[in-house]
């Protein structure tokens, strides 16, 4: 059962001061595998907790979050504010039946994730944080594009879903070195070890010895300064992961195996929050229009979520 009282995470807020605010993005290379689902439901259980949430569908060009949450398409979307119909990023903020939880739709038309200018990425971003809320919570897209790398990073909190399937594990990883490797773009000094990073990067899972934790101690060794920078850098690259569609124990275990892989191969930890079984209910919710929790309250998936979100919210 979902817990309605506050846990003692203490960061709600009746002022939704920016110190208090957290922004988690969902994400993870592979279409289909239950972004949006994950996104929807976590932002229910969230509100009903009593935190004030908005979540926010930056699936540009696919957005479908606002089905998962068993709404009509929203009248204005993230497109509208892009080509300047709407000036007030406030009012693309959609009410849902659920109380505390907004909603802020991605487009409707052909504007893709990829083509979202730089400008127009960071625009949103800053609004997003200007946001009166507790909790905000990015439904991001399938693939590795800039813009998508790009919100995951801007966020507090990165949230990986994966299937355990191979394909969808391989995305995983590969969406996870996108990520690592902008990263390490982004850092101050960058051009003098690039060669070293990309041939890391070019680098088997299986390869010990040219892995990105190993190019990290080869940078210590050259250049101490920028070997420190760049792990305390990675040091603060905690991905969470969320295994969807499990229908076994060896299914649940892949999200340890993910953990060793990512801890061995690029030095860094992967918070494994949790699994969700496969479950036809997520189909029947989605064919009625109607969000998961709410339509199936006594699922087991509830409980699965139920752990996830203490998970978050660090109560558990
Ligand atoms: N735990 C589950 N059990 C059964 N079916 C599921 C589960 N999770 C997701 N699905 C199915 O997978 C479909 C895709 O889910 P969802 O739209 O959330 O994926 P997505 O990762 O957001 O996709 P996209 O990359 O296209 O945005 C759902 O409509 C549902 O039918
Ligand atoms: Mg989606």
């Amino acid at each position: 059962m979902i817990n309605t009282g506050m846990g003692d995470a203490g960061t709600k807020s009746a002022q939704g001061l920016d110190t208090h605010k957290k922004i988690w993005a969902i994400g993870g290379g592979k279409g289909g595998v239950g972004k949006s689902m994950v996104t929807a439901n976590i932002s229910i259980c969230m509100a009903l907790m009593g935190y004030k949430v908005i979540a926010v569908d930056l699936d540009l060009g696919g957005a479908n979050l606002h089905t998962c949450l068993g709404l009509p398409i929203p009248e204005l979307t993230l497109s509208d504010y892009v080509s300047k119909k709407v000036t007030r990023f406030e009012d693309l903020l959609v009410k849902t039946p659920i109380p505390n939880l907004m909603i802020i739709s991605g487009a409707q038309d052909e504007i893709g994730i990829a083509n979202l200018k730089h400008m127009h990425k960071n625009k949103i971003i800053n609004k997003l944080h200007e946001m009166n809320a507790d909790y905000i919570l990015f439904d991001l897209g399938a693939g590795t594009s800039f813009n998508t790398v790009d919100f995951f990073i801007a966020a507090d909190k990165g949230i990986l879903v994966s299937l355990p399937e191979p394909t969808s594990i391989e995305n995983t990883y590969r969406f996870i070195k996108t990520v690592y490797y902008r990263r390490l773009k982004m850092l101050e000094g960058f051009l003098d070890i690039e060669p070293l990073i990309n041939q890391a990067m070019n680098a088997k899972l299986s390869s010990a010895n040219s892995s990105p934790s190993e190019m990290i101690r080869k940078v210590i060794e050259i250049n101490p300064q920028m070997g420190m920078r760049l792990r305390q850098e990675i040091a603060r690259f905690q991905p969470s992961l969320i295994l969807n569609q499990v229908r076994s124990q060896a299914d649940i275990d892949i999200g340890f195996s993910i953990q060793s892989v990512c801890r061995r191969y690029f030095g860094i930890e992967v918070d494994y929050l949790g699994y969700l079984d496969h479950d036809p209910a997520v189909w029947q919710s989605v064919k009625k229009r109607k969000p998961l929790l709410m339509e199936f309250p006594n699922s087991k998936l509830v409980h699965h979520f139920d752990r996830i979100v203490h998970r978050l919210l660090g109560v558990s």
